[in-house]
C-alpha cells in the first residue's frame, strides 16, 4: 500500500507537487477532466471537504466555484505548501487530519471529495473511509470518490515511469505492476477500483452509489446521503457537465 506514512515520509510538499508538474499531456487532460466533473456536481453554496488534499492542487480550483473548501491530509509538508501557495481567503482551509478519523461533527459538509484515487492511495479500510465521509456529509449532500479507469492504464504507467525517472518514487516494478496495480521498488503500491468494485463496496455498506466513467480516464462513484429531503436537494444540483472549472 502507498498509505499515509509513505506520502508523509517520501512524497509530500514539493516532491508531491513535482509529480503533477511532470505529468504527461494525456495525464494533465485526465486531471483537468476529473476536476471539471467534480465541479459539475457542486453548487455555489456548497461547503466542501477534500480528503487527501496534498498541496491543495484540487482544493484551490474547487474553492473558486463553491462557498468554502476544507482540505485535510496527513502529510505536514504538503499542508504547509498548500497554505503557502494559496491566497489568503476564509473560503479555503487546510487541516492535518486522517481521512478515516475526521474531527468534524456529523453533517458538517454539503459535499465530500476523495479524488485522484485517494480511496486506494490512502491504503485504509475503504468501507470505513466511505462511512466516515458519509458521517460528515449533510443529509441530501454527496460523497464523490474517483479512481482510475482501466482504459487509462498505459498513461498511468507512463506517468509513474516519469516520476521514477526523477527519483520521486522508486523504480516501477514492471513485472508486479499489472491488473490496475502500480508497484514500485521502494514499497509504493496503489491499485484502483473498477466500476464493479465501487458497486460491491457500496453494496457491502448498504448504500446506493452511482458509478460512471469520465473521459476514459477516471471512474467516479457518487453517493447521495439519504434523507427524506434528498429528492428536493439533489434536484438543485447541476447535471454532470453543466458547470466547468476555471483554469
Ligand atoms: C495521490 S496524493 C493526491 C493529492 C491531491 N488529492 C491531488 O490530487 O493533488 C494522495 C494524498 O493523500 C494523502 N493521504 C494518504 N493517506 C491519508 C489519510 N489516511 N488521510 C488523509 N490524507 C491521506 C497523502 O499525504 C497525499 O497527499
Amino acid at each position: 500500500m502507498a498509505g499515509a506514512m509513505y506520502y508523509a515520509q517520501k512524497l509530500s510538499g514539493r516532491r508531491l507537487q513535482r509529480c503533477y508538474e511532470i505529468a504527461p499531456e494525456r495525464v494533465c487532460q485526465y486531471l483537468e477532466a476529473e476536476i471539471a466533473h467534480a465541479v459539475g456536481r457542486l453548487r455555489q453554496s456548497d461547503e466542501v471537504l477534500e480528503l487527501g488534499c496534498g498541496y491543495g492542487r484540487i482544493a484551490r480550483r474547487i474553492a473558486r466555484e463553491v462557498a468554502r473548501v476544507v482540505g485535510v491530509d496527513t502529510a505536514a509538508a504538503s499542508l504547509e505548501l498548500a497554505k503557502r501557495v494559496s491566497r489568503a481567503t476564509d473560503r479555503l482551509d487546510f487541516l492535518h487530519m486522517d481521512a478515516i478519523d475526521l474531527h468534524f461533527p456529523d453533517g458538517t459538509f454539503d459535499a465530500v471529495l476523495c479524488l485522484q484515487n485517494g480511496i486506494c492511495a490512502f491504503g485504509v479500510d475503504q468501507e470505513r473511509l466511505v462511512k466516515e465521509a458519509l458521517r460528515v456529509t449533510r443529509e441530501g449532500g454527496i460523497v464523490l470518490l474517483s479512481s482510475y479507469s482501466d482504459k487509462f492504464w498505459p498513461h498511468r504507467l507512463a506517468w509513474f515511469e516519469a516520476q521514477a525517472k526523477e527519483g520521486l518514487v522508486g523504480q516501477v516494478d514492471r513485472i508486479a505492476s499489472k491488473d490496475g496495480v502500480i508497484v514500485c521498488q521502494d514499497g509504493f503500491r496503489a491499485g484502483r477500483l473498477t466500476p464493479d468494485d465501487f458497486r460491491a463496496l457500496c453494496s457491502r455498506i448498504g448504500i446506493d452509489g452511482q458509478v460512471c466513467e469520465v473521459e476514459e480516464s477516471s471512474i467516479f462513484c457518487e453517493i447521495t446521503k439519504g434523507s427524506a429531503g434528498q429528492q428536493a436537494d439533489t434536484a438543485e444540483r447541476p447535471a454532470p457537465g453543466r458547470r466547468s472549472a476555471e483554469r
